[in-house]
């Protein structure tokens, strides 16, 4: 599948992808990160690659076709 997505295995719940692009992620009731569904192409946004950039646990990952 390409487009955004959460390595659920990774995820430490930083939340930081919600921070800088709460457009594109959301945080579970658990404080996990998701993808928005719909939101899977939108990598290339400015704001979306910050995101991606700072996951402390590099967990987001971003499959380009
Ligand atoms: Fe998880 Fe990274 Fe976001 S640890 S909550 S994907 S900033």
């Amino acid at each position: 599948m390409t487009g955004l997505s959460i390595d659920q295995s990774r995820c430490q719940g930083h939340a930081r992808c919600y921070m800088l692009a709460p457009d594109t992620f959301l945080i579970d009731e658990e404080g996990y990160g998701h993808v928005i569904e719909g939101r899977e192409g939108a990598y290339q946004e400015e704001h979306v690659r910050k995101a991606v950039r700072n996951c402390p646990e590099r967990s987001i990952k971003v499959i380009a076709p």
